[in-house]
């Protein structure tokens, strides 16, 4: 079977963007940087961004284009043992894509609620118990909320509708129409908020850097973390829109061009949210740095306060805000459905559509029971802690070990890549690659988990105390995508994969297996 291919070159590129772009921008990014010393975070984010998301991203560009495949079969066509890794990949996108699509239901619901302001004058107070119901606790399974829960269900159509459609038919039009809309929906925003009133001291809070929490590894996790999460890397969604590439697409451009254009988007997110921090700040009286808001909280109780204050078009802010976040989270939710859909379609020869609706429909069916309970926040914030700190940021280092040293196919896939990229890639990019960022993770992750432990559960202000009192949920979370990719990978030991059909014409890919799978 002929594998289908992107369109145009455009249509790859705002795919990935599409994909990259998400609610990582705009409701992580900024949560994250205030959480994680404001502008100092800047410098272990552009670190991570340098010398691990790009060098990375052209990997993964690479490993998908050359090997034709979603990640458990490109990773398998690469080496025999590599197949767990990305099945394990598979398991991370699963748990993310169950949570994502409940952020852009409420993002959906808040954009209504914004033409009236639906949520008073007490928004905390709404959100948590008008709106999500918050009951504190992860097991609450009867209390479903009809609200959220059918919003949700339009998103889970639409999504496997678009994948359905297929890669060029549905997910690169979707990302020509959603992509442009969010650009200037998104910019005008920014523009918005750099006009209120404080919008100054709001950014001098962003980029005044807090020198001490660059010392925390807890901040060094939560940039690369961010930076792989918002990159989409780590967890097989590049690897598989990569594989879709026809085979002499420039790789490196790409990789550039989709890692500036997203943290681009992010920092502009960072800019206007701290403008409107500002703005809120002067109108109450209570510095930034005083406000207690969390990365949910930014979005859901900060912005509908400010919206409450403005002077003029609250609706219209609103909608655009809110709009954005539900735009920029659906072409992610989609790139993130798509690992586990087309894993199963290449590795196990079924249909598309059938795919979809099994794989795709089975985790909206485990997503829409879920996360729209009285529970649903506690799941999140959970596992979106779990999966990112202890799932991508693990399986990233992974995947790079197994690749470049384990099966040393660092100068093949450099090679590949070159061949056919205006941007020759050197030895730079293999010691970011292949040392800076194991080694740096590895340390982060050591003093993180010690970190983790010492946190005293009872104590709201320790950032880690939540999670350390929800440990059991987050490390089943944590540890069962890993005991996942595992245990498929054992199960298909002895089933081969299908032989790559194309021609190894392309320097590089003759060295990097023939055209063929191999056991080393
Ligand atoms: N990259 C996507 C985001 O930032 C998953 O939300």
């Amino acid at each position: 079977m002929i594998r289908e291919n992107w369109g145009t070159r455009v249509g790859f590129i705002l795919a990935a963007i599409g994909s990259a772009v998400g609610l990582g921008n705009i409701w992580r990014f900024p949560g994250v940087a205030y959480e994680s010393g404001g502008g100092a975070f800047l410098v272990p984010y552009l670190v991570a961004l340098l010398t691990a998301g790009i060098p990375l991203l052209i990997m993964e560009f690479t490993i998908g284009r050359r090997f034709k495949g979603s990640a458990p079969v490109a990773l398998r066509r690469l080496n025999k043992n590599a197949e767990a890794i990305g099945w394990w990949q598979v398991a991370i996108s699963m748990v993310i894509a169950v949570y994502y699509a409940a952020i852009i239901a409420w993002a959906a619901w808040y954009g209504y609620f914004s033409i009236s302001q639906e949520w008073g004058g007490d928004p905390a107070t709404f959100l948590m118990e008008d709106f999500l119901q918050n009951d504190g606790t992860l097991d609450t399974f009867s209390n479903w909320l009809p609200g959220i829960g059918l919003v949700m269900v339009v998103i889970w159509l639409v999504t496997l509708f678009i994948i359905g459609a297929g890669v060029r038919k549905g997910i690169e039009t979707a990302s020509k129409i959603f992509i442009p809309l969010l650009v200037v929906m998104f910019g005008v925003l920014v523009v918005q908020a750099l006009t209120l009133d404080g919008a100054a001291e709001g950014l001098n809070a962003f980029f005044t850097p807090d020198w001490e929490a660059v010392a925390e590894p807890r901040v060094w996790l939560a940039a690369y973390g961010q930076i792989f999460f918002s990159l989409s890397i780590g967890f097989g969604i590049m690897i598989t829109y990569a594989s879709y590439l026809k085979r002499k697409s420039d790789i490196t451009t790409s990789a550039f061009t989709v890692g500036f254009a997203n943290s681009s988007f992010e920092i502009l997110a960072g800019i206007g949210v701290f403008a409107v921090l500002g703005f809120m700040a002067l109108e109450s009286g209570v510095p930034i740095a005083e406000q207690s808001l969390t990365g949910v909280g930014l979005a859901f109780v900060a912005f509908p306060t400010i919206i409450n204050t403005l002077p003029f078009a609250q609706g219209l802010f609103g909608i655009l805000f809110f709009g954005s976040l539900v735009l920029a989270g659906w072409t992610s939710l989609i790139s993130i459905v798509q690992v586990p859909v087309a894993a199963v379609e290449d590795r196990f020869g079924v249909s598309r559509l059938k795919a979809t609706l099994f794989v795709g429909g089975g985790i909206a069916v485990v997503s829409t029971l879920l996360l729209p309970t009285t529970s649903g926040l506690m799941r999140l914030d959970m596992s979106d802690y779990y999966i990112n700190q202890y799932g991508i940021a693990v399986a990233a280092p992974v995947s790079i070990v197994a690749v470049v040293w384990l099966a040393w196919k660092w100068k093949a896939l450099r090679e590949n890549a070159n061949a056919t990229s205006t941007f020759k890639i050197g030895p730079i990019w293999l010691v970011c690659l292949g040392v800076i960022t194991p080694v740096m993770l590895t340390a982060i992750l050591i003093f993180n988990i010690r970190d983790l432990m010492a946190a005293d559960p009872n104590n709201p202000d320790d950032p880690l105390g939540g999670y350390n009192a929800n440990q059991a949920f987050g490390w089943t979370v944590a540890i069962g995508a890993l005991a996942f990719g595992v245990i498929m990978a054992l199960i298909l030991r002895r089933k081969d994969v299908p032989e790559l059909v194309d021609e190894a014409d392309v320097p590089g890919e003759a060295t990097l297996t023939g055209g063929k799978e191999e056991t080393r």
